[in-house]
């Protein structure tokens, strides 16, 4: 994604900060993504792609790899906090791991998944969490799930200038009422989609993640809006796809939902790795020589 972050000749483009302009001056900063910069790559039908992230590590690491969006999302509860469901993750849990992660990136754009029970009280209460999620986690933006029934709550953080990122389709924090994890908007329920994406639009969201509903649908979404579809388990025709990391990278191990591609076996490597200091340790190999100080 080298020209993704490029505005057009002519656009009003970001100003890089003056680090000097002689032959050895220091590198460029790297230019951060901007919600303009993902409505651009739509405009050009060019699909990006979204990852979660929970730490320093990981997110330098996907920052590096161009990774233009990292979501730090409610499944930190449980791929961080051993919770069983993403429901008992609280705000105060959520905003160090934001913090982490907006402090150990470069140029992606931090999202901040705003926890079950953090925002569907009012419009000013998810505005006082989007607050939070900026001041102290740093964040570049907020994600928040449902539709129509939420587009007041987009509205009010939007109108105090904080980009607001929808989420329809499955939503994890209503699992108990949607009757598990199944797909959502099959059949005739493919225009409730449509008006929940485009009710998101109007109140000014920039984005809309879609999860686990019929490629069909989302691509219809897809062709309805201006801003970018996201897609989980949502097809290709998306204009871009998430996938949680520990997942994607086989760290999380059992039956993975049907929309997940495992992209390495970070499970066996870290376990052989483990097998092995442990033998080590009990076999007095290690520390070897090399690893002492005289
Ligand atoms: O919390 C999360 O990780 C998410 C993604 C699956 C979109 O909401």
């Amino acid at each position: 994604m080298t020209s993704a972050a490029t505005p057009a000749a002519g656009q009003n483009a970001e100003v890089a900060a003056p680090y000097g302009t002689g032959p050895s001056a220091a590198p460029k900063p790297a230019k951060r993504v901007r919600i303009h910069h993902l409505r651009e790559l739509k405009e050009r039908g060019e699909p990006w792609p979204m990852l979660t992230a929970y730490d320093m590590y990981t997110a330098e690491l996907f920052d590096e790899a161009g990774i233009p969006v990292l979501l730090v999302g409610d499944s930190a509860s449980n791929n961080v906090y051993g919770y069983e469901s993403s429901l008992p993750v609280t705000l105060d849990e959520m905003v160090p791991l934001v913090r982490a992660v907006t402090r150990s990136v470069k140029r992606a754009l931090v999202v901040a998944d705003l926890p079950f029970g953090s925002y569907q009280l009012s419009p000013e209460q998810a505005l006082a969490t989007s607050v939070r999620m900026m001041k102290e986690g740093r964040a570049h933006a907020v994600k928040l799930e449902g539709g129509r029934a939420f587009a007041p709550h987009v509205k009010a953080i939007t109108t105090a200038g904080v980009p607001v990122m929808g989420h329809i389709g499955f939503t994890p924090q209503s699992e108990h009422n949607l009757g598990g994890y199944r797909v959502q908007g099959r059949g005739d329920a493919g225009d409730d989609l449509v008006e929940d994406a485009r009710a998101l639009q109007e109140a000014g969201a920039f984005s809309v993640v879609m999860e686990m509903v019929p490629a069909e649908a989302a691509k219809r979404v897809t062709h309805e809006l201006r801003i970018p579809t996201i897609g989980i388990g949502a097809g290709p025709d998306c204009d871009a796809q998430v996938l949680v990391w520990q997942d994607m990278m086989g760290l999380r191990r059992g039956k993975a939902p049907r929309f997940v591609k495992r992209y390495a076996d970070l499970a066996g490597v870290m376990a052989g790795a483990v097998e092995q200091f442990a033998a080590e340790v009990r076999g007095r190999q290690f520390p070897a020589p090399e690893h002492v100080f005289h």
